[in-house]
């Protein structure tokens, strides 16, 4: 068919929606995605309509014409950057006391049911590269559990401590949710009560040339991408996610990567602090290791709290220091937040309020003549909304610092830094400083890297204080013998 030539008549259809939805895509000049209609079979052309059905095209529209064809109003320059105030990790006594009050508070809102997990897993896991989600990868460090079994195990053990309920929203996107469910499926849940773990799926935005034009990966199919991170948000109250939660009596949303396997699931002296101060989006933080760390920090620009990504900031910026040496500009994110369920709400009233952010990259498509090609240069545009925009909307918010080695080690690339082998090697080292504090010897290599292997089931103990008072103190002992670390430790 020719596509220059194309009219919409053409397009035999089923029915009147049929007909009108082929109509919008020619109106928003968009045809060429029907270049092979009669050559499909009618499986491939429903296909076709149904993915083309999804489209937002106004929203698409909008944003190429902010993003693609140049029409963006100039973006506002950052007028004043500061630091934000934060809680800082407890030192001394004063800070170890309101820490510990904090985490009363926390405690009794788990107790009362008010706290559930949201665990974003509906990314490509592209730098992974391993065709399947993320939280399916084996990653304890002995037993070689999943990540997701692990989580499963966090929200059990915290069920188990305090008696409550816990439900855990995981959130998967059209690439990967079947083979998630069926994974939880297959696992049984991994013991948790299925009633209270369920998934709901982000939205999808198709993936353009770098002319504002529909890619194809096939004849019958258009390139779709998840919508960020950012779109948790919105598919929250589309999915109706947040009315489950308004009728189980939740309020407050603890929000995690799939990827961080040091996640500290509903940490109750975080918990604690955000609802003492009716806080309503409230970050954690991790210090930066370098100035050239490529981490987005946690800032107040221009009088609101905000995060400005590592190309932002100026080099001056990147180096500038506070008198004890730290960085001034130095509180990273890693991704960890508490949303509280009518904030979330408040987001979503009349204009979904976050904006979106464009991606230049290599995607793999068909050419004009239906041939797949993988591009040697970007021939892409994504777009993407980012979680961390809404935190300017809170109007009251904490910031509480924690130690990167306890609570922060993210799976991104197949090896080298942030990969499989990093987060187990995390893990084993938290572990070895529990069991430090226990009593325990356990030996470390130069890099400060424990040499052997260790792994503590979060059934069997969730933190450093638990691990204490299963094993006697000050001697390391475990069921009347000295436990002595000859290089693998499992304890389950
Ligand atoms: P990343 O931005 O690191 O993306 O997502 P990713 O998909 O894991 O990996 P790459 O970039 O393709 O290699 C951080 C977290 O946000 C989730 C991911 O699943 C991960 O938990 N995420 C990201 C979503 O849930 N949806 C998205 O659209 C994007």
């Amino acid at each position: 068919m020719d596509v220059n030539k194309l009219e919409h008549a053409e397009i035999q259809t089923e029915n009147e929606s049929d007909k009108l939805l082929v109509e919008k895509v020619f109106f928003h000049e968009q045809e060429h995605v029907f270049r092979w209609w009669n050559d499909l079979t009618a499986d491939e052309q429903r296909n076709l309509l149904g993915q083309l059905r999804l489209i937002d095209f106004n929203l698409l529209q909008d944003l190429i014409g902010k993003h693609v064809e140049g029409n963006k109003p100039t973006s506002l320059k950052t007028v004043t950057l500061e630091p934000p105030d934060i809680i800082p990790v407890p030192q001394n006594d004063s800070q170890k006391a309101r820490a510990t009050e904090a985490k009363e508070i926390g405690e009794n809102a788990i107790m009362a049911g008010k706290v559930a997990v949201v665990t974003v897993a509906g990314g490509l896991g592209t730098r992974l590269g391993a065709n399947r989600p993320k939280g399916m990868l084996p990653i304890s460090p002995i037993m070689g559990k999943s990540i997701f079994q692990l989580y499963a195990e966090r929200i059990q053990a915290i069920v188990n401590k305090y008696d409550t309920v816990i439900p855990w929203y995981i959130m998967t996107s059209l690439n990967n949710d079947e083979m998630t469910r069926n994974f939880f499926e297959e696992n049984r849940f991994f013991s948790l009560n299925p009633d209270n773990v369920s998934f709901f799926t982000q939205g999808v935005l198709p993936v353009i040339d770098l002319h504002g034009r529909l890619l194809m990966d096939s004849k019958s199919s258009i390139v779709t991408s998840p919508n960020g991170h950012g779109g948790t948000l919105l598919a929250l109250k589309e999915k109706n996610v947040l009315s489950d939660m308004n009728e189980r009596g939740v309020k407050h949303i603890f929000y995690h990567q799939v990827d961080n396997v040091l996640i500290k699931i509903a940490d109750p002296v975080y918990l604690g602090y955000h609802i003492r101060e009716g806080a309503k989006m409230s970050p954690k933080v991790v210090q930066k290791t370098d100035p050239e760390e490529k981490v987005g920090i946690v800032g107040i620009r221009d009088g609101h709290l905000d995060t400005i990504e590592y190309s932002e900031l100026s080099k001056k910026e990147r180096y500038a220091r506070n008198p004890d040496g730290t960085l001034k500009f130095g509180m990273g994110s890693p991704a960890i937040y508490l949303l509280d369920v009518d904030f979330v709400e408040k987001i979503n009233e009349s204009h979904f309020a976050l904006p979106y952010h464009k991606a230049v990259k290599k995607v793999p498509c068909i050419d004009e003549n239906g041939c797949k090609t993988e591009p040697s240069e970007n021939n892409a545009v994504k777009f993407e909304m980012f979680i961390f925009d809404a935190l300017k909307h809170a109007g009251k918010s904490i910031i509480m610092e924690v130690v990167r080695e306890d609570e922060f080690s993210p799976v991104k690339n197949a090896a080298g830094d942030n990969s499989p082998d990093t987060a187990k090697q995390s893990m084993i080292n938290m572990f070895g400083r529990w069991l430090r504090e226990a009593g325990i010897k356990i030996p470390t290599d130069e890099a400060g890297n424990v040499t052997g292997t260790i792994e503590i089931s979060p059934l069997y103990a969730l933190n450093a204080e638990e691990l204490k008072e299963k094993i006697g103190q000050p001697d390391g002992v475990l069921a009347g013998k000295k436990i002595v670390f000859t290089g693998e430790l499992n304890l389950q």
